[in-house]
């Protein structure tokens, strides 16, 4: 078979810096023989704005549609917060999802065993939690018209966004949901506002017919986003899968980020719809962002971009071993080395980003 193309995109503040630790483990793969791809780099979000005026270039963009995948880092920082909204850092995000049709962002938030005592909350509420969020990624009110600032006759202003959600759009992230349920716990629960949106309203009666027609042996069930962002803080363990809208994905998975001790812990994988060629897009980024507040200082955690990495080598190239050894080897540093600060606990050495990289291929070679 041909070498498969797989495209980096770094980005700004932490990107650069995480991500040069999962290239240290993709290069290891390949020294090793256990991978073989042809591996690229381009610039995106501010570091492209810097360099070309716009956050992703026409290049850039065609290069991502070309790939076999995309591990991207991430964009934005106080430095381009200024500069006008359509070219901000995060308008390449949003555009490369968009433009590579990648709809169903699997998020799943786990809890380590060595890491129990990191979440926030306690211990005998997180221990063994296991759920899987299904964000649908390129649609609602991220994306849905009309949109914009307009200028009032008195010269005050109004902002609008619209949530807007089909049935297609609904169906083809619920059935990716349903799947992943029946190899796990076999249950989903179907995220949104139907009590005051109807776009929500229309997201359950399709949840609800597409269940019926062809996932009457999974369980699903409803629940309003406001009681489920309660409930994951109150009880997250009886959550297997959720699968949700944009914004509500959005804002649910980062707090189930911190159920699992930090947000520099969870990676992403994005699919696309699988193609006539059994060709499928996918992209892979952790869940946090460029995290200006300790950007530069070796601070920042790279595992999720590096868990980011074994879910693209799963999903994208079906090499699950290769996942599971990474996946196993991040087990073994947090039950053994030195943390980095986000996930520090008394009595264990603090170490910086590179260093946590170090310990990663330590484990590795030791495997
Ligand atoms: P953030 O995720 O960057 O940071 C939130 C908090 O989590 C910060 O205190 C940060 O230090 C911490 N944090 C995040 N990742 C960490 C890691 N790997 N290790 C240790 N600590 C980590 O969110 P924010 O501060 O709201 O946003 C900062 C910028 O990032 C904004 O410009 C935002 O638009 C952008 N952003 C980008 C992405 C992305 O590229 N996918 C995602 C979210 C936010
Ligand atoms: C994420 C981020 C992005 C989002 C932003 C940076 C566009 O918060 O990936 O979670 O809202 O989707
Ligand atoms: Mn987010």
């Amino acid at each position: 078979s041909e070498r498969k193309n797989l495209l980096l995109m770094p980005g700004d503040g932490i990107g650069p810096e995480v991500m040069a630790q999962a290239k240290r483990v993709l290069d290891w793969l390949q020294k090793t023989g256990r991978a073989d791809f042809a591996i690229t780099e381009e610039l995106v979000g501010g570091a492209s704005i810097d360099a070309h005026g716009v956050p992703l270039t026409e290049a850039a963009l065609a290069h991502a549609l070309a790939a076999d995948a995309v591990l991207f880092g991430s964009v934005g920082g106080p430095k381009w917060d200024t500069v006008p909204f359509d070219i901000r850092p995060e308008a390449a995000l949003l555009k490369l999802r968009k433009e590579m049709g990648v709809f169903a962002n699997l998020r799943p938030a786990k809890v380590f065993d060595a890491l129990v005592d990191a979440s926030s909350l306690k211990p005998e509420l997180v221990r063994g939690l296991d759920i899987m969020i299904v964000r649908e990624l390129i649609g609602g009110i991220y994306f849905g018209e009309p949109r914009g600032i307009e200028t009032l006759p008195d010269g005050s202003k109004r902002g609008v966004n619209t949530e807007v959600y089909t049935t297609g759009e609904i169906e083809r992230v619920g059935r990716v949901a349903f799947e992943l349920a029946r190899k796990r716990q076999n249950r989903v629960c179907s995220v949104e506002k139907a009590n005051v949106m109807e776009s929500g309203l229309l997201w359950r009666q399709v949840m609800t017919a597409l269940h019926a027609a062809e996932y009457p042996d999974v369980q699903l069930s409803h629940m309003y986003a406001d009681n489920c962002a309660m409930q994951l803080a109150k009880n997250p363990r009886q959550f297997d899968v959720i699968v949700t809208g944009n914004l509500f994905g959005d804002i649910l998975s980062d707090l189930a980020a911190m159920l699992t001790g930090s947000l520099g812990l969870l990676p992403s994988a994005t699919l696309g719809a699988v193609e006539p060629s059994g060709r499928r897009a996918g992209f892979y980024e952790p869940i946090h962002g460029s995290a200006p507040d300790i950007a530069g200082k070796g601070l920042a955690n790279p595992l999720a971009q590096i868990l980011s990495l074994a879910l693209m080598l799963r999903y994208s190239f079906g090499q699950g071993a290769n996942a599971a050894l990474i996946e196993q080897a991040v087990e073994n540093v947090l039950a053994k080395a030195g943390r980095t600060p986000d996930i520090a606990m008394p009595g264990r050495a603090k170490i910086s980003t590179s260093e946590m990289g170090d310990a990663l291929l330590a484990e590795l070679e030791a495997l």
